[in-house]
């Protein structure tokens, strides 16, 4: 074989590596950058145009949406341009042709027209709750359904025209409390957009003004779309659209509670990814906990569920024992970008199990989350909270509250299940257990015991560096 033709033959070996490592879910960073450098001189998607640079970029755009789907379901995207996959908490829609969507209007749903000859697989349901908590009938009844129409002879004419796949999701379900705006909308977002390298088009259903202008600053930087577009709002009157697309995903890819599992589709992403995401586009500036003379505790403070009733003690305690201490009222936490700041300088972030202690993903690494546990909650403070702060590379502390500590205590014979057996409540579903152990006890801290818990904190976080 002569040297020139056994070139040829290595290429040719090579070749389908090369393409199998790219339609692998596991493209690495370094792959994807220079994928991204050759495409790059071309931002925009302009459909109907037909010069080579753009046909690539579409072609790009492409290989990017197939990583969100797998095996037979991958084949079936390749094939038919189209491929539905339904996970434990969420059904999604790929599609890498063209659609067409047209907003909701009190007459009719948002529909997504499938324009390019796409075909709903076999038994999918041509309706979709764009809200990754499909087991939760609460959050179903709140988020409107989404049609898909395949092969329609006369779907509606584009009022306009996006250059970037659509991503249509819900804000529905439990849009507004913290750790769902996190947990089910900007996580999954992230895992089904982030990798798109900001070619993404958003479309909201269930829209509501404030909910996207309180994270702007995030959505925006999964998006360079001017705009953010609006599939359906309950509470405000949309103008009836239609949309056109050269590509769209329907509904997001979840993985669990705060988690971005880099085993899982789209590959690689882990909830690292999204804390560096997260504070890139907030301009978060503090990657590692510093070390201080006085480290700064932030107290997540409750007023109506799980409150510390004796609040003031623990906050002199926390001072006694080294700590700068700044409590943290709802209120404080209306403004996003104003209160991650505060969190983001702190070194520890304590508070009850609830909501607020999402906050964690504002912290620094190496920052201590502190958990206040109360009567029966340990199940929930450990797959909301605990575990997520790990795998956030925060150190984790835990209070667990002695029944005595809870006001549970005086309002039930001593021999009740409420304070004997937990568990048997548990047991019985969230809608027992939920009035009794999440909204119907407060808390009075043993500060003695308590102390032990801030001394192990201080202890977790770096020494302070001394300038002598
Ligand atoms: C992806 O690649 C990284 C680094 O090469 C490796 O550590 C990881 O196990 C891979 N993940 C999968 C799902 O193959
Ligand atoms: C991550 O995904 C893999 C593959 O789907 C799965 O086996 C593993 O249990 C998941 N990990 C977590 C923490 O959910
Ligand atoms: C807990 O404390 C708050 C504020 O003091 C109060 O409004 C609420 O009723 C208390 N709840 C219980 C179950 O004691």
């Amino acid at each position: 074989m002569t040297k020139g033709s056994r070139r040829l033959v290595l290429g040719f070996l090579l070749l389908p590596l090369l393409c199998a490592a790219i339609l692998s879910s596991n493209i690495s960073h370094r792959h994807l950058w220079k994928l991204q450098l050759s495409y790059r001189s071309n931002n925009h998607i302009s459909i109907g145009r037909s010069d080579s640079a753009n046909a690539e970029d579409v072609e790009f755009t492409r290989l990017l949406l197939r990583r969100l789907v797998r095996g037979k379901a991958r084949r079936e995207l390749s094939q038919n341009g189209i491929s539905c996959i339904s996970d434990p908490e969420s059904d999604l829609c790929v599609t890498t042709d063209a659609v067409r969507i047209s907003t909701a209007t009190s007459s009719s749903p948002a529909t997504v027209y499938l324009t390019a000859g796409q075909q709903l697989p076999p038994g999918f349901n041509s309706v979709l709750r764009p809200y990754p908590r499909k087991t939760d009938s609460f959050a179903m009844q709140r988020t409107t359904p989404v049609h898909l129409v395949a092969a329609h002879s006369n779907p509606p004419p584009c009022d306009l025209t996006h250059p970037f796949p659509a991503i249509l999701f819900s804000i529905g379900g439990f849009a507004g409390n913290f750790f769902h705006d996190i947990n089910d909308v900007l996580i999954p977002l992230f895992l089904t957009a982030g990798h798109l390298h900001s070619r993404a088009q958003l479309l909201v259903a269930d829209f509501e003004p404030w909910w996207t202008q309180k994270y702007r600053r995030v959505l925006f930087h999964l998006s360079s779309a001017a705009d953010i577009a609006v599939a359906s709002s309950p509470s405000n009157p949309v103008e009836p659209k239609v949309h056109c697309f050269p590509a769209a995903v329907v509904g997001l890819k979840y993985h669990g509670n705060l988690l971005c599992n880099s085993s899982d589709a789209p590959g690689g992403v882990s909830t690292l990814d999204f804390r560096r995401f997260l504070h890139t586009a907030l301009g978060l500036k503090e990657d590692r906990a510093a070390g201080a003379e006085r480290p700064v505790l932030v107290l997540i403070s409750r007023r109506t569920s799980r409150a510390l009733l004796n609040e003031d003690g623990l906050v002199a305690l926390a001072r006694e024992v080294g700590f700068e201490v700044e409590v943290a009222a709802p209120a404080r936490m209306t403004s996003v970008g104003e209160f991650a700041g505060v969190v983001n300088r702190c070194g520890v972030l304590m508070g009850v199990h609830g909501a607020g202690l999402t906050n964690m993903v504002f912290l620094p690494a190496g920052a201590v989350v502190v958990q206040v546990v109360p009567w029966g909650l340990d199940w929930a403070a450990a797959a909301y909270y605990a575990r997520p702060a790990r795998r956030m590379g925060l150190h984790y502390v835990e209070y667990h509250t002695a029944v005595e500590e809870s006001t549970l205590y005086d309002k039930y014979p001593k021999d009740h299940p409420v304070l004997l057996d937990p568990w048997s409540i548990n047991r019985q579903g969230y809608d027992v257990s939920r009035p009794i152990y999440t909204n119907g006890q407060n808390l009075t801290l043993d500060l003695a015991r308590f102390r032990e818990t801030l001394l192990q904190a201080l202890e977790l976080l770096p020494r302070p560096t001394r300038p002598w």
